[in-house]
């Protein structure tokens, strides 16, 4: 599903690359754990597989489709169709309510289910808060709107940047069972970036990325 090698990413003002020679491989329902120093890449490797970052060099196949041979207009297709993304800082659309950013890719794709967002919400405890304006809302409720909104379009291929990193320990468990669950019921790869060894332990497959390349723990 996720096909990566030889990435290498280079920004203009660093003397070193960034990610240097990076290979990763992710199956359908296969889930990857990704830690490592703050500033290390982790967010600049989840930007280049989504497509918002052009790599300096090396492949990226996801669900059949190389990167970097897609136009702006493709990629957006592309990941409407494919990826569910988790951002680091959310990236909620503040003039929606709940309900509507969560709605928001599953109305554009074509598969919007109501009972199905409403069984997302609930399961992410944020059933009284549908009308709620995202900017009113907490750090971690917004959290996760993000994650309700990256899942609820059914993607198969799950990108989370520190899904969990503005949660308390006991929503993070939650929130992190619901993630694997949904990746490992649907067969969707995931992909997910974390400074918490306990949401990393849940991944069938723990890496650490260190001078820009992915060491298997
Ligand atoms: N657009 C950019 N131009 C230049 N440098 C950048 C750009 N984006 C990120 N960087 C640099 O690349 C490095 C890696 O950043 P990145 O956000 O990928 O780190 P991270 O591992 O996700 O860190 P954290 O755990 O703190 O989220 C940082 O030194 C950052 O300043
Ligand atoms: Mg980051």
């Amino acid at each position: 599903m996720i096909a990566v090698s030889d990435l290498l990413k280079h920004y203009p003002d660093s003397s070193s690359p960034i990610i240097d020679q990076l290979s990763l491989n992710v199956i359908a329902g296969q889930s990857v754990s990704i830690q490592g120093a703050s500033g290390c890449g982790k967010s600049t490797l989840l930007a280049l597989l989504a497509g918002f970052e052009q790599s300096s060099g090396g492949t990226i196949v996801i669900a059949g489709h190389a990167l970097e041979r897609l136009s702006q207009e493709a990629a957006d297709s592309f990941r409407m169709h494919h990826l569910g993304v988790i951002f680091q800082q959310f990236n909620l659309l503040d003039c929606f309510n709940v309900w509507d950013n969560v709605a928001f890719t599953a109305r554009l794709k074509g598969n919007y289910n109501a009972s199905r967002q409403q069984t997302l919400l609930n399961n992410l405890g944020l059933a009284d808060r549908h009308k709620a304006p995202v900017s009113m809302l907490s750090g971690g409720e917004q959290q996760r709107v993000a994650i309700a909104r990256a899942l609820n379009h059914l993607p198969d291929v799950v990108l989370a940047d520190e899904p969990t990193g503005n949660l308390d320990e006991q929503t993070s468990d939650i929130v992190s069972q619901l993630l694997f669950n949904y990746c490992q019921e649907q067969g969707a790869a995931l992909v997910v970036v974390t400074h918490s060894s306990d949401v990393a332990r849940r991944a069938q497959t723990q890496y650490r990325l260190h001078q820009g390349r992915l060491a298997q723990e």
